[in-house]
């Protein structure tokens, strides 16, 4: 029966043909007809393939099956490649009811290795740590390395702490990766208990933060007591981008970003990009990543997620594009379906 509705999957998809648009917040289908589990996307281009890595929550909310990897070479049509970082991989506190969230994968053209950083925590999210995962392929498996808080800084802890920062380091959930174009990697990610993000430049392997850690020189503390989360960093021109959300859980709100001349700062703040109906919760979704588009200098791709938080399975996915204006200013603007230029 199983093997007979797969064949009738497989034949009604086939019979549609490939994807030839993005449909944001419909249910999208990966090529064997399945929908797509990978939540919280980040993208990774390597050798003219995309890999779109993310959480897989066939099961429901939390770590019960791990980070599922697909590829495409068009950003339409998506193979399942299978779970780049099989839940199993992590510490037992950080599956089943833990959490691995966020996962972003670099490629490390130095050391040839795939580098995967990711919000790890437990079900209260007070361990709130950075994982990372090396992998010798694109589409896994990644080998877990361990998991940590890269900074240790203290910016006025607080006396009643249940992340215990003071002790173990500031907080490290919602984040992302970025590469520079002089090769030099970041991690951009929401701490002191999500209030001030940070951004921080990682070692020669991208395997850990960039030592000695010198303020303003290595890491920096940006929008700071501003409670944001869900980074989605970008470069245009010259100029780094930074598209970020309000911190509501899985309820959307009103998206803001951020424009900087220096990586590390200053970042001046240049309110929400959205427009339009739905503006003022980012069209029901929450940014995750934002893709540059294919040989289109100044156009890029903004992800986010449409959280069910009811059956968070079906969770969808918000893709729309958009362009770097005059002034570095950006305009997210819904449309129900749209194609590449
Ligand atoms: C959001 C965060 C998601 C997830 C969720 C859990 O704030 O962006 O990645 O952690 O909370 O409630």
């Amino acid at each position: 029966m199983k093997t007979l509705i797969s064949f009738m999957i497989a034949l009604s998809v086939w019979a549609q043909g490939p994807r030839r648009e993005f449909t944001p917040g419909e249910v999208w289908l990966d090529t064997a007809g399945q929908p797509i589990q990978a939540h919280s996307a980040g993208i990774l281009l390597h050798r003219g393939v995309y890999y779109w890595y993310g959480e897989d929550k066939t099961l429901g909310n939390f770590n019960r099956t791990g980070i599922s990897v697909y590829s495409s070479k068009d950003l339409y049509n998506w193979k399942r490649e299978g779970v780049a970082l099989p839940k199993d991989s992590v510490p037992a506190q950080f599956r089943e009811t833990g959490v691995c969230e966020r996962a972003k994968v670099l490629y490390n053209a130095r050391t040839k290795k795939f580098v995967m950083w990711m919000h790890l925590d437990d079900k209260p999210y007070a361990v709130a740590s950075a994982g990372v995962a090396v992998a010798d392929q694109a589409t896994g498996p990644f080998r877990f390395v361990g998991y940590s808080r890269p900074v240790r800084f203290d910016f006025g802890y607080p006396e009643k702490d249940r992340t215990n920062q003071r002790e173990l380091g500031n907080t490290y959930r919602d984040m992302n990766l970025f590469l520079d174009t002089d090769g030099k990697a970041y991690a951009f990610y929401a701490s002191e208990d999500n209030w001030t993000m940070y951004i921080v430049r990682l070692n020669a392997e991208f395997t850990g933060p960039e030592m000695p850690q010198v303020e303003g020189k290595t890491w920096a503390r940006i929008l700071v007591k501003q409670m944001r989360e869900a980074p989605a960093p970008f470069k245009h021109n010259g100029k780094y981008f930074l598209i970020t959300s309000g911190c509501t859980g899985w309820k959307p709100n009103r998206a803001g970003y951020a424009v900087a001349t220096n990586i590390l700062g200053p970042w001046t703040e240049k309110g929400d990009p959205s427009v339009g109906a739905e503006a003022e919760t980012t069209f029901r979704s929450q940014s995750t990543f934002v893709l540059p588009m294919p040989g289109r200098p100044g156009k890029f791709i903004f992800l986010a997620d449409r959280w069910n938080e009811k059956q968070l399975e079906d969770s969808r996915y918000v893709w729309l594009p958009f362009e770097v204006g005059p002034g570095d200013t950006i305009e997210l603007k819904w449309v129900d379906r749209w194609q590449l230029p």
